[in-house]
């Protein structure tokens, strides 16, 4: 199709033939053609402007287009884009580990490139039982997770998703059957709170378990759900227990989203394993990393481990990708955003401050650069969507939630731009009982 044609050709043909996330084919609602994004705007190809209040969910963190990672992609491309992992290594690769190592913490030393945050989950559950049976247990083959998290959309995430908004009825028999403690209590709770829940989370901990995984601080997808460090830190001690895998998934939070360059390290918490992506290429390209300490590596590589990681997908390490992922990871070693985060954050505060007494709105929250409206009831994703469209910004609610994370660069202006047309997105919903 020729790139003068109109938007609602576009939008035609696409319906016609292709799947949207989470879509019926066609989609419910059209999809917006796009042509271009720059910094924290998306260019419609109607000319309309649109802020990203996604960041095009978490990854273009940075804002788009970024000129850095921008230019280190050019220099990649004209020299090669892509060669195989296996046998092969390259600087880009090398480099982006080197940036990796120098922000997470000692005990993580062994990287593996993923192509996709949910791959990267994919291969850290294996990583966890491959330790397992290389310390002599074998028997423990399931992971420990808590109620309202999302992991991905390939089997072994989905098996430690949510079992209600994961869809486990739907895949009953197909799913690996793990281990579910409640959703963790919200952040604010007592410490009371927090000791009668882990209390409980060990009560489910017996020799079939192999890990905990868990998205620190703030469970995403299955609820944007936020909860205290203290739980992190006492997930972590359980784990120290009873010998267990400590599987942190900052695919969402990691690289300064929370306010800290990772949850885990705001809970003051090394896991064994760490999961990484979306900005970790600041939305330029698909790549997820896998960190994990010598103790986990070791362990897979004696012969009852396996002897190796069993893992090894074709576009594994690709240059390209990871040349993106050292640009973006430099500009987050920066920490230039931090100072953005913590103004971004207050600025959502003030402005998604009053929704907290609108009937339709049962809960506001916020957390570094990410705001929340959870509504009473689902939210009307056409009415909500449109409205924000119409105030210049895209939103993507789902289930009760509008909610957004904008790029680190966004001004006070676009922050309020934001705030204003989550305001006109709860707006265009229903009064419960009206
Ligand atoms: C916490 C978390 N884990 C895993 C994933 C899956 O990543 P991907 O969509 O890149 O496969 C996501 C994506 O939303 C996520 O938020």
């Amino acid at each position: 199709m020729s790139p003068e044609v109109l938007a609602a050709d576009l939008a035609a043909f696409d319906q016609r033939h292709l799947w949207h996330p989470y879509s019926p084919t066609p989609a419910a609602m059209d999809p917006l053609p796009i042509a271009s994004a720059e910094g924290v705007y998306l260019t419609c190809v109607d000319g309309r402007r649109l802020i990203d209040g996604m960041s095009s969910w978490w990854a273009a963190a940075h804002g788009h287009s970024h000129p850095q990672i921008t230019a280190a992609m050019h220099a990649q491309i004209d020299t090669m884009s892509h060669v195989m992992f296996g046998g092969l290594t390259h600087q880009p690769a090398v480099r982006l580990a080197e940036l990796l190592l120098d922000i997470t913490d000692e005990p993580l030393t062994k990287i593996f490139y993923a192509d996709s945050g949910s791959v990267s989950v994919e291969v850290a559950i294996k990583m966890a039982l491959q330790y397992q049976r290389g310390t002599g247990h074998p028997e423990r083959t399931k992971l420990l997770t808590w109620r309202s998290g999302y992991h991905g959309d390939t089997f072994g995430p989905m098996s430690v998703c949510d079992p209600d908004g994961g869809m486990h009825s739907l895949w009953r028999g197909v799913l690996a059957e793990q281990v579910f403690a409640p959703a963790p209590p919200v952040a604010g709770s007592a410490p009371e709170a927090h000791q009668a829940y882990l209390a409980a989370m060990e009560e489910l901990i017996d020799d079939r378990i192999a890990g905990i995984i868990i998205e620190p601080i703030v469970q995403g997808a299955g609820g944007m759900r936020f909860h205290d460090p203290e739980l992190v830190a006492g997930v972590r001690a359980l784990c120290d227990r009873y010998g267990l895998v400590f599987i942190a998934d900052e695919i969402a939070t990691g690289f300064g989203r929370t306010g800290a360059m990772f949850a885990t390290q705001a809970a003051g918490v090394t896991p064994d394993i760490l999961c990484v992506g979306k900005a970790l290429t600041g939305g330029s390209m698909t790549l997820a990393a896998v960190l994990a300490t010598d103790a986990i590596a070791a362990a897979i590589d004696t012969p009852a481990g396996g002897g190796a990681l069993m893992h090894g997908p074709t576009f594994m390490g690709n240059p390209l990708a990871c040349a993106a992922a050292a640009a973006a990871v430099d500009l987050v070693r920066s920490r230039y955003w931090e100072p953005l985060v913590a103004r971004i954050s207050e600025e959502l505060r003030t402005g998604l401050a009053d929704l907290g007494h609108d009937p339709r709105v049962a809960d506001v929250r916020v957390l570094g650069a990410i705001g929340v409206v959870e509504l009473v009831e689902p939210c009307d994703m056409r009415a909500a969507t449109d409205a924000a469209v119409a105030h210049g910004v895209w939103l993507r609610p789902f289930g009760k939630l509008i909610y957004t994370m904008p790029p680190f660069i966004s001004t006070t202006d676009e922050v309020a731009t934001i705030c204003t047309a989550i305001h006109a997105a709860v707006a265009a919903q229903r009064t419960p009982g009206a």
